[in-house]
Formats: C-alpha cells, sequence, structure tokens
C-alpha cells in the first residue's frame, strides 16, 4: 500500500464545510487505489489569527513544507477585515505561495454541458466552448513587490511595485507552454505593454520562451483588451499567461463567464510535484456552517492534487467522472439550481459523489 502525506487547511467561513466532503472523496478514492492519506490538519487565515494571533503560523509552513501536496479551503472574512494589511488572513494565502514557492497558478475555466444556462453570456457565445487555462505567475509582481505607507509633503501616501526579472517570466512562460502543448497548442500572453516597463519585459521574455515551443501559436494582448474578449468571445482562448495582479482579475472574470464558479478548482505548483490546490472561490462566510455551499469546486481539487502532485491520474478521472454522473442525475446545489433539478446540501452532495467511485 502506498502511502502520502496531505496537509489540510480548512481555513475561513465554507473552508470547514467543504474540506470535509474532498477528504472523504479522497478516503474512498484510496481505498479503491490501495492508497493511504495521511491527512495532517493545520490552520491558516482567520482560523489561525483566532488561535495564535497569526495568519500563517511556522508550524502551519512547516507542516506543509514535509507534505506531499496541500489541500486548502478559504480564508477571510469580515470578522478579520478592520485589521492592518501584514496581519490580515489573506496574508497566509500570499505567505504559503511564497515559502512553498509556488510560482504556477493554473486555473482553468470550462463551461460544463449541463450547467450551460448558469452562464451569464448568451446561448450563442457559449455555444462556441468555453475551455481555457488561466495561468498566473503567483509569487513575483506587484503582490510581492516593495511596497510602503509614508508621508510625501506632509500627504500621505502609498505605493506597491510591479517587479519581473526575466528568470521569473521565463519560468512562468515555461509552465503556460508546457500545458499548451497538452491542450490546443495556444498562448495568449497578457500584459500592458504599452504603458508598463516590467510588461515589456514580460513581453520580450515570453518570445524568446515561445522559440522553443515552434507547435504553439503565440499571439499578445492588452490586460483591457483580453478583459473586453473574455466576455466578447472567450473560444478563442486556449491558455492564458500573465502576470500576479492581472491573473488576478482576469481568472475572476474568466470563472465567472463559466456561471459556476463553485465547480472550479485550481492549483498552484512549482518544478517538482509539489502543490496547493484550492477551490477558485472564497469562503463566503454568510452560508458557512448552514451545509448549503458547494463542495464540488474542493472536491475537483482534490481531483487535481492526485494528478499533479501524486500521479494519480486514474483516480483523478474517476473523481471528475463521478462529479459529472452526479450533475447529469440533476442533483444541485443552491448556487448553480435551477427549476426541475434537485436542490442538495454540502453533506448530501459529498455523499452523492463518493457513491458514484
Ligand atoms: C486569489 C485571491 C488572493 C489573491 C487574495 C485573497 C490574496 O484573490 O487567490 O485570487 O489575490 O491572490
Ligand atoms: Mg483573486
Amino acid at each position: 500500500m502506498k502511502e502520502f502525506k496531505i496537509a489540510v487547511i480548512p481555513g475561513d467561513g465554507i473552508g470547514p464545510d467543504i474540506i470535509r466532503e474532498a477528504v472523504k472523496v479522497m478516503t474512498k478514492v484510496g481505498e479503491k487505489y490501495d492508497t493511504k492519506f495521511n491527512f495532517v490538519e493545520v490552520k491558516a487565515g482567520g482560523d489561525a489569527i483566532d488561535a495564535y494571533g497569526n495568519p500563517l503560523p511556522q508550524e502551519t509552513i512547516d507542516e506543509c513544507k514535509s507534505s506531499e501536496a496541500v489541500l486548502l479551503g478559504a480564508v477571510g472574512g469580515p470578522k478579520w477585515d478592520n485589521l492592518e494589511g501584514s496581519k490580515r488572513p489573506e496574508r497566509a494565502l500570499l505567505g504559503l505561495r511564497g515559502a512553498l514557492g509556488l510560482y504556477a497558478n493554473l486555473r482553468p475555466a470550462k463551461v460544463y454541458n449541463v450547467l450551460k444556462s448558469a452562464s451569464p453570456l448568451k446561448d450563442e457565445i457559449i455555444d462556441e466552448g468555453v475551455d481555457l487555462l488561466v495561468v498566473r505567475e503567483l509569487i513575483g509582481g506587484i503582490y510581492f513587490g516593495d511596497r510602503g505607507t509614508e508621508e510625501v509633503n506632509g500627504v500621505e501616501t502609498a505605493y506597491d511595485t510591479e517587479k519581473y526579472n526575466v528568470d521569473e517570466v521565463k519560468r512562468i512562460a515555461h509552465s503556460a507552454f508546457k500545458s499548451a502543448m497538452k491542450r490546443r497548442k495556444k498562448v495568449t500572453s497578457v500584459d500592458k505593454a504599452n504603458v508598463l516597463d516590467a510588461s515589456r519585459l514580460w513581453r520580450k521574455t515570453v518570445n524568446e520562451v515561445a522559440k522553443e515551443y515552434p507547435e504553439v501559436e503565440l499571439n499578445h494582448l492588452y490586460v483591457d483588451n483580453t478583459a473586453m474578449q473574455l466576455v466578447r468571445k472567450p473560444s478563442q482562448f486556449d491558455v492564458i499567461l500573465t502576470n500576479n495582479i492581472f491573473g488576478d482579475i482576469l481568472s475572476d472574470e474568466a470563472s465567472m463567464i463559466t456561471g459556476s464558479i463553485g465547480m472550479l478548482a485550481s492549483s498552484s505548483i512549482r518544478e517538482d510535484s509539489f502543490g496547493m490546490y484550492e477551490p477558485i472561490h472564497g469562503s463566503a462566510p454568510d452560508i458557512a456552517g448552514m451545509d448549503i455551499a458547494n463542495p464540488l469546486a474542493q472536491i475537483l481539487s482534490a481531483a487535481m492534487l492526485l494528478e499533479y502532485s501524486l500521479n494519480m491520474s486514474e483516480a483523478a478521472r474517476d473523481i471528475e467522472a463521478a462529479v459529472e454522473k452526479v450533475l447529469n442525475a440533476g442533483y444541485r446545489t443552491a448556487d448553480i439550481y435551477v427549476e426541475g433539478t434537485e436542490k442538495v446540501g454540502t453533506t448530501e452532495m459529498g455523499k452523492l459523489v463518493l457513491e458514484q467511485i
């Protein structure tokens, strides 16, 4: 029997509700493949602030580092909104990404056929197909650059810095091109090269890396245009390669297009197989603990974990197929509910998926 140590961070809001279901699903699929997962639960975000006064305790970092992969729920909530920047729950996310060196964030946005009507876009746009992957640089740029708040000539002033070096751009560009090779072989690199120096270096470097992937078609778009194109014709995109801040914004837009953000998983990875896996959606504190949150994005994050970090693609396919079966059978959580389907809660949805494995 194989054994893997998995760090589990339920976090805040609906995090604990949905991660519970994902852990059950992983355990079940583990039995099928003669694999034991040793889940080690640790705290981060508001949960850790309440327990230790620190959003990212060293113990959490250490447990993650000594694991094969990390499964994360969500962090943050209004309870901690008034804390100073460096003490907020979101710091835990940025801190974990940085400490673990997770420079590549892969955020797929795909419209499930049975959930097509959930998309806010017109049918004729959706019918062209939406199946894209945002590859976001995750540990550089303005979210990690120099920052400060100071008085300049008696006026309170704040600044943040967008800064990238060639090596940082190269490695994330390679992630994007490699992903594209497994998909439809198209990369759209997104920047603001008409204004920003950091973007001009980005574009030049991406063009260099592209030479190593002659089969992949590369184009460049400005970020404002990309925001527009995503709603005008999302089918034109395969892999979107971009920096930390643009990727943050565009991945939210891309997930909204699918209409079912409660279904979307993401991975944050580096060169080796280690990674952190989490739903794209946030902690939804307003529905926490009510057993109504959609656990599917979390369950699909577990599938991604199996595939990328543990090399268990068959088990991952099993989970994905189970989710599709449950949707095809007409079960929906409140966020994706439409008339004529059957509404179920978090635990029930988890159980239905489990039964299909
Ligand atoms: C995300 C989130 C985080 C980010 C926040 C919570 C720091 O929006 O994962 O996209 O901006 O990276
Ligand atoms: Mg975001």
